[in-house]
């Protein structure tokens, strides 16, 4: 990989070089794996799930134990789109650049209704996905499970942003996959996804299709000190520096989110040489009003009422009594049923959420920029 000159890398493929510890997560990943368990990584947004998998799927690559397959179900709206999401992945993998296709590749993308063409300058296959195919969703998912089935070595495949099954057409769709993976044992599967409330409805709920069918693994934010000793040695090779007490304060600030940590120390690496911690205040603000755009939508799809609440618990955080009287007079937000009301919806909305009894709103970047209004 070619080396960045920012070390504080902003995308989720990153090499060793820039990846922050975790070293128990991949420990624990990799005995899951091999001990033939499927898993599930949840937790909130940003915080590393789809980039520790990749750093794991690259560890089983070099050590030439699994093959892997990672797709992002972000696009996905149907069962449909997850199987062209497999063929592209297959492609990508198996057939892009290869001089040659294999008869089992053929096959699997003739039952798919894709086809393989040859560019006819560069003699280079090319994946050509076909009109939709209603109805053959089970047959395309079998001739799928038989072509990963025969590879040589055990295939793996991470579904990444799980959680949009909740939005598909089909609402069959778990106990499709359920049914594949029971028919395929021999495939391991990395469910992840960022909504844990909609991510534990998936497996973690008796009367859903996907219930057992995975390790429960919630991803939790880096260590502090692990994070310190990983900062601190990026700026020192690079001649500058960073004190302890700024990477605690951006810690803090980011409530350990690492996309927000990493965020923060690719401004501050590319502005100071001796950061100091008005220059984090002054970088912090320059994030925010990134973001203000964003922001500005969110009174427009929020109730008054949960919009004021959101307001007043950014400004508390942690809020740990929201139906004092104390708060509600402070924050005028009138009566307290009408609070509880706007609380329950904005937790069903994820948007705010509760860690030992205090309230916090989700979006740290949100809450950041809420608590100065
Ligand atoms: N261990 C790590 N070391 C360094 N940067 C990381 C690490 N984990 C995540 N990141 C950074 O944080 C960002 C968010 O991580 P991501 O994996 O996308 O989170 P999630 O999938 O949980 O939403 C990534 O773009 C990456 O730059
Ligand atoms: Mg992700």
């Amino acid at each position: 990989m070619k080396s960045p000159e920012n070390p504080f890398v902003l995308t989720n493929h990153i090499g060793k070089k820039y990846f922050c510890n975790r070293e128990n997560e991949l420990k624990s990943l990799l005995s899951h794996v091999e001990n033939n368990r499927n898993l599930m990584i949840y937790g909130w947004r940003g915080l590393g799930k789809s980039t520790l998998v990749h750093r794991f799927f690259d560890k089983l690559e070099n050590k030439g134990q699994f093959e892997t397959l990672f797709i992002d179900m972000l696009p996905a709206n149907s069962l449909e789109d997850v199987i062209k999401l497999l063929a592209s992945a297959i492609f990508e993998k198996y057939g892009r650049g290869k001089p040659g296709i294999s008869s089992s590749m053929n096959k699997l993308f003739f039952v798919l209704g894709a086809s393989i063409r040859f560019d006819p300058y560069s003699d280079m296959p090319d994946l050509h996905l076909g009109p939709r195919q209603l109805g053959r969703e089970e047959q395309s998912l079998q001739a799928l499970g038989e072509f990963l089935k025969e590879r040589k070595k055990q295939v793996i495949i991470a579904m990444d942003e799980f959680q949009q099954l909740d939005f598909f057409e089909e609402k069959n769709t778990a106990s499709v996959f359920r049914n594949w993976m029971l028919k395929y044992p021999e495939i391991r599967f990395v469910f992840c996804g960022n909504h844990p409330g909609k991510m534990l409805g998936i497996f973690a709920e008796k009367s859903s299709p996907l219930y057992q069918s995975a390790q429960l693994i919630p991803l939790l934010p880096l260590q502090l000190d692990h994070y310190t000793g990983f900062i601190q040695d990026h700026f020192k090779s690079n001649g500058k520096y960073i004190p302890t007490e700024v990477i605690e304060m951006i810690f803090n600030w980011s409530r350990g989110q690492t996309y927000i940590i990493q965020l923060v120390c690719n401004y501050l690496f590319a502005q100071c040489t001796n950061v100091r911690a008005e220059d984090f205040m002054k970088v912090s603000k320059e994030i925010i009003e990134q973001y203000l755009p964003v922001f500005a939508t969110f009174p427009k799809m929020l109730t008054k009422a949960q919009w004021n609440l959101l307001k007043a618990i950014a400004k508390e955080e942690p809020l740990f009594n929201p139906m004092s009287s104390e708060f509600l007079i402070k924050h005028q937000l009138g009566a307290a049923s009408t609070v509880s009301t706007a609380l329950k919806s904005l937790q069903k909305q994820e948007l705010v959420f509760e860690e030992d009894g205090g309230f916090f709103v989700q979006e740290v970047l949100l809450s950041r920029w809420m608590k100065n209004l």
